[in-house]
């Protein structure tokens, strides 16, 4: 991946750090995008070391905020020529429903609005980096998801910890169906998309649960629960492996056994993917 230009968002943590610091020991020119300064130049050092400046930056983002990622989408105009990869990995699982400052349910607008708005403005920067690359880190939860909305799935509701999985599920969902439609409307302008579940990890993901990070570095050393750096191996594997480089719309399960399973209800239905794409760009006013 030597030289090439990659955009990863939530590279301050978990998985996201993990799937950068693959991409800089590829050799890849790496922007990361994060929404807290001090973490991001943590990072920065921790992945800079030895390499020269351009090959690593950071942008400072919050992806709930529309306003936020239109600027951060000019930003990246202003610092890369293409994008050859785009890793929407930036994600969030609020145990209670808080409200973005545009007014939709925060964890959508974290995992969903922001990542749909933020990959339509890299469109023309993707497609002068064809054949281009978009990864979305999503999660077998999708397929708990029963009834999806496509007109009413961002609005703020009401809900505790139990009801806030199938939100965050519902959010997955939405990635792989945007992934699907991406599949279907930018193949010709040589840019793929698929996405994938890293399993059950254990990230900062789980710091809302109360004893959740106790535990889960506890299961960390049991098969059930892998490291931040395996969850990144599939992501790394979408956005370099050769034999992706025409593949698109896919859902990569590294669950073990998922693949016996049938596909999650909603993932064929192309008309459910084309409201939600036609919804999503109302919300974000493109
Ligand atoms: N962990 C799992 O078992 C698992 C399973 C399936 C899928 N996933 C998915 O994997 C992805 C990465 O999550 P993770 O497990 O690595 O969790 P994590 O350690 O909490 O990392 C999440 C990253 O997203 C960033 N982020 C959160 N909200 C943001 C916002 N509003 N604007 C910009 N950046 C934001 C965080 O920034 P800060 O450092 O500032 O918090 C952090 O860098 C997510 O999309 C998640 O849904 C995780």
């Amino acid at each position: 991946m030597k030289g090439m230009h990659c955009v990863v968002t939530g590279a301050t943590s978990g998985i996201g750090k993990e799937i950068a610091r693959g991409l800089v020991e590829a050799g890849a020119h790496l922007l990361f995008i994060c929404r807290d300064r001090a973490r991001g130049e943590a990072t920065l050092a921790e992945l800079g070391q030895g390499g020269p400046p351009t090959a690593l930056r950071m942008l400072v983002a919050d992806l709930s905020v529309l306003d936020d990622v239109r600027r951060v989408a000019d930003e990246v105009h202003s610092q890369l020529p293409r994008v050859d990869v785009l890793v929407n990995n930036a994600g969030t699982h609020d145990l209670h429903p808080e409200v973005s400052a545009d007014g939709f349910d925060r964890m959508i607008a974290t995992n969903h609005l922001g990542p749909f708005l933020l990959t339509n403005l890299l469109t023309d920067l993707l497609e002068r980096g064809a054949p281009a690359r978009i990864v979305w880190v999503a999660s077998e939860s999708h397929r708990s998801v029963l009834h999806m909305d496509p007109y009413h799935f961002a609005e703020p509701g009401s809900y505790g910890p139990i009801g806030s999985l199938s939100v965050y599920a519902r959010s997955k969902l939405l990635n792989v169906l945007v992934t699907q439609e991406i599949a279907r409307r930018w193949t010709p302008q040589g840019i793929t998309a698929n996405a994938f579940c890293p399993g059950l990890v254990s990230t900062g993901l789980t710091r809302n649960i109360p004893m959740g990070s106790t535990l889960f570095s506890l299961a960390e050393r049991t098969p059930l629960v892998r490291s931040a750096a395996q969850g990144a191996e599939q992501a790394l594997r979408l956005a370099g492996d050769p034999s992706f480089t025409t593949r698109s719309g896919g859902f990569y399960s590294t669950v073990p056994g998922a693949a016996l399973l049938p596909p999650a209800l909603h993932r064929y239905r192309t008309g459910l993917q084309h409201a939600v794409w036609e919804r999503s760009a109302e919300l974000v006013g493109i």
